[in-house]
């Protein structure tokens, strides 16, 4: 009877590698997936980006896994995300609705949306984002104000040790939210402080093992407890919070005269107001700015957070920094976007602090939306492709040693600035970043203006080190003594 059943077995396995083989067929190669759980056993669950890696220089540029018996197409390396992305940039232009995202936003919001509600919606968001300052000097007085509050809260610790962590996130959320909902919160708000933390907590669940298996097994996992009902929850309080802003505006907005990015949209919902197909509706509004919150708030707050640890583990380089900003700015002078320039040997640093600390490596996962062959390969529609932007950052033929931090790869022999295009940390074709020249502009201001006023330094008895958490992506919390220049 035990020999019958265990033929059984043996015999269903074959098949289903069978019939896993036979679906295979077009698709780029990769690692034998076995049946029902694909290739996830073989992930590093704590720094998958390292498993890509490891497939990447096994399998070349395209490459296919299976999350479970979904197949997921990896694009790796610099020339293989330029062909797909700039070179096919309509083929790779969907994006892929995976089941924790299309639980949180339905289908809606900007990164998660397809086809034309994609397109009419990326043009309105780019545009409402310029008239209320994206890439304007009126948003960059507003984040040199949002600064000189960060100062402020740094002076207040008189260079005792303290985690800067939640009060980044705080001034660099108000940049996003004066532009959103024409408003501001003080750094030190709790309530303000709780909604960051959920931005955080959420944020950081896209690359744990937790949001892949929800991906891959949504009918069971939606059952069972875990990590993914915090953030269910933590989600539909960060949208009750919105949309009660929201209400704000409809009860005091003019529409003539339109102050933020919500006036605006709330002016398009009129406009359309006879048009059934409109996309431009109340739910659409409120997922949209919970995208734009969440987008616009951790991915930038980290990057700085990163340059920030880079100067506690390299204060040669931090001293370099500081050189060159007293040399350009003096003490008193607030940075802004035409000194760039000027200062170079700043600018490399943080490029380089991007492009090491690799944040937003696995990118937002894109899928084609009709069959599309690329190089020699079929990708059925729906499939997902990861556009692994770290194997682009961390490409061997355009980056020399790497796995080193070296700010001078982006100096040339005149110590002016020298661009690599394999530096893709915003993504690159029809889906780069909406919000990449706000974020360079917070970065460099945020950090200028910091390092303007203060030496940072490591708490006696305490270490830091690089500590890649969650899949690479994120820096372990960490604390410094902020101690003033005089
Ligand atoms: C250092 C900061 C940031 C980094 C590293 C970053 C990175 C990225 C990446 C890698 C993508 C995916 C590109 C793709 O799918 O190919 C993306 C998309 C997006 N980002 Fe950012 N981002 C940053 C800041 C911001 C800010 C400040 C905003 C808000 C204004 C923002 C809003 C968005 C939106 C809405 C999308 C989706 C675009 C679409 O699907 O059409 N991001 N970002």
């Amino acid at each position: 009877m035990l020999s019958l059943l265990l033929v059984g077995i043996l015999t269903a396995l074959v098949l289903l590698l069978f019939l896993s083989s036979w679906k295979r067929k077009n698709l780029p190669p990769g690692p034998v997936p076995w049946p029902l759980i694909g290739n996830l056993h073989q992930m590093d669950k704590s720094a998958p980006y390292k498993t890509l890696m490891e497939l990447g220089e096994k399998y070349g540029g395209v490459f296919t896994i299976y999350f479970g018996p979904l197949p997921v197409v990896v694009l790796y390396g610099y020339d293989t995300l330029k062909d797909a992305l700039i070179g096919q940039a309509e083929d790779f232009s969907g994006r892929a609705i995976l089941p924790v995202l299309e639980r949180i936003a339905h289908k809606e919001g900007l990164a998660l949306s397809n086809v034309l509600h994609w397109k009419e919606q990326r043009k309105f968001t780019l545009t409402a984002l310029r008239d209320f300052g994206m890439g304007k000097k009126s948003i960059e007085m507003r984040i040199a104000e949002e600064a000189k509050f960060l100062v402020e809260f740094f002076q207040k610790k008189q260079g005792k040790p303290f985690n800067p962590g939640i009060q980044i996130a705080a001034a660099v959320s108000n940049v996003i939210c004066s532009i959103l909902l024409g408003d501001r919160f003080d750094l030190e708000n709790p309530t303000f402080q709780t909604l960051l933390k959920m931005v955080n907590e959420n944020i950081m669940f896209h690359v744990k093992p937790g949001f892949k298996f929800y991906n891959t097994y949504p009918y069971i996992m939606r059952w069972l407890p875990g990590e993914h009902n915090k953030i269910f929850e933590n989600a539909r309080v960060l949208q009750a919070f919105l949309k009660g802003l929201v209400m704000d505006h409809i009860a005091s907005r003019d529409p003539k005269c339109p102050r933020d990015f919500i006036d605006s949209f709330l002016n398009k919902i009129d406009e359309n107001v006879n048009n059934s197909n409109s996309t431009f509706t109340m739910d659409n509004l409120v997922y949209k700015i919970y995208n734009l919150f969440m987008a616009g708030t951790e991915t930038t707050a980290s990057s700085i957070r990163w340059a920030l640890k880079f100067m506690l583990i390299y204060p040669e380089i931090q001293e370099k920094v500081q050189k060159e900003i007293d040399s350009v700015l003096g003490p008193g002078k607030c940075p802004s976007m035409e000194d760039h320039a000027r200062l170079p040997y700043t600018n490399a640093v943080l490029h380089e602090v991007q492009r090491f600390a690799s944040f937003g490596s696995m990118g937002i996962p894109h899928a084609p939306l009709h069959d599309i062959s690329f190089r020699g390969y079929t990708i059925p529609k729906g499939t997902q492709v990861i556009t692994f932007l770290h194997s682009s950052l961390y490409d061997k033929r355009y980056w020399k040693d790497s796995d080193h931090f070296n700010p001078n790869r982006f100096l040339d022999e005149n110590g002016k600035f020298k661009k690599n295009d394999a530096h893709i940390p915003f993504g690159a074709g029809k889906r780069v970043c909406v919000g990449e020249s706000l974020a360079r502009m917070e970065i460099f201001i945020f950090f200028i203006t910091l390092l303007q006023k203060f030496t940072l330094e490591i708490p006696a008895g305490e270490s830091v080190g690089f500590d890649f958490i969650s899949g690479g992506v994120f820096s372990k919390p960490f604390h410094i003594c902020a101690v003033e220049r005089v």
